[in-house]
């Protein structure tokens, strides 16, 4: 497809919550890509997350902060913090004991800034295997949240969920081999909506879901994939991605999307991106 053929995208207005990663470090393992031994450089991670801060700012969205915790360093990737629709705050429950801390804050915050909360009884990690494409819900499993979550999260919100299976520990949340290009709200937006995605992440029946459901996804190289080119975000016209994948963003132009890049290499050390700090809040229509 030729820019020139390429539909018109639309910047949609945006809420991020971010969390300034004051208390960054790598002080235990629970991913592939986390490595105590090797030093991180606190001042270098907030100073790149503020670049990223700032260019949701500059483009014209609404960035909320909660407070990092002393002694909670992985708090900065407030996707996992919660899932929140319609003004309602579902909560995360933790995998791992070493994010558990986490857990209060959020929902403190959630509280004191109007949401209702949803306390949730299964094992979850909010947005980063909870995303929401038009009308529906696409549900990752297979590292971290619990395949009990999927239906917990689809019973509170009403809404369909795609529970999609997760093969590869390098990609152990959804929101690391999916990306919500365009994400339009409301029956019928699930037509408008594109997503784009590294097939390997997947077992054989999560791609067969997703190329029937998707059938106009952008599917993202290895290559691409292993600099956490998916990790990214989207407002339906400005996407948020890694400097690195570069040919993912070629992808995005080809589409007529405007890729945004955005170096987070210090909290990739974490086994986190762009994604990973950045947590959509939808209010409901009276703005709650
Ligand atoms: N160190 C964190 C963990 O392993 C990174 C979380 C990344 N977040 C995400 N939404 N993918 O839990």
């Amino acid at each position: 497809m030729s820019t020139a053929t390429a539909p018109a995208r639309i910047a949609q207005h945006r809420t991020y919550l971010m969390c300034r990663p004051e208390h960054f470090t790598v002080s235990y393992s629970i991913n592939p890509w986390m490595e105590p031994a090797r030093p991180t450089d606190t001042a270098k991670a907030v100073a790149q997350w503020q670049v990223l801060h700032d260019a949701y700012v500059a483009l014209g969205h609404e960035v909320l902060l909660v407070d990092p915790v002393e002694g909670a360093p992985d708090m900065v990737y407030t996707a996992n913090g919660g899932f929140v629709i319609d003004g309602v705050a579902y909560g995360p429950k933790f995998r791992f004991v070493e994010r558990a801390v986490e857990e209060e804050p959020f929902m403190d915050w959630f509280a004191a800034n109007g949401f209702r909360l949803a306390r949730p009884i299964e094992v979850n990690e909010g947005e980063g295997d909870f995303l929401l494409v038009g009308d529906v819900i696409l549900a990752g499993t297979g590292f971290r949240s619990t395949g009990d979550s999927h239906r917990e999260v689809g019973e509170l919100f009403g809404r369909e969920v795609l529970s999609l299976t997760l093969v590869d520990p390098r990609f152990y949340h959804l929101d690391t081999a999916i990306a919500v290009l365009d994400p339009v709200q409301g029956p019928g937006g699930v037509d408008k909506a594109n997503i784009a995605y590294l097939p390997g992440a997947f077992d054989d029946a999560s791609r067969a879901v997703l190329e029937q459901r998707f059938p106009d996804a952008i599917l993202v190289s290895d290559e691409d994939g292993d600099v956490f080119g998916l990790n990214s975000a989207s407002d339906g016209y400005n996407v948020f991605i890694s400097p690195r994948a570069t040919g993912f963003e070629a992808q995005l132009r080809e589409r007529g999307y405007n890729p945004v890049t955005v170096d987070l290499s210090e909290l990739l050390l974490g086994g986190g991106g762009i994604k990973c700090c950045t947590l959509e809040l939808r209010r409901d229509e009276a703005g709650a």
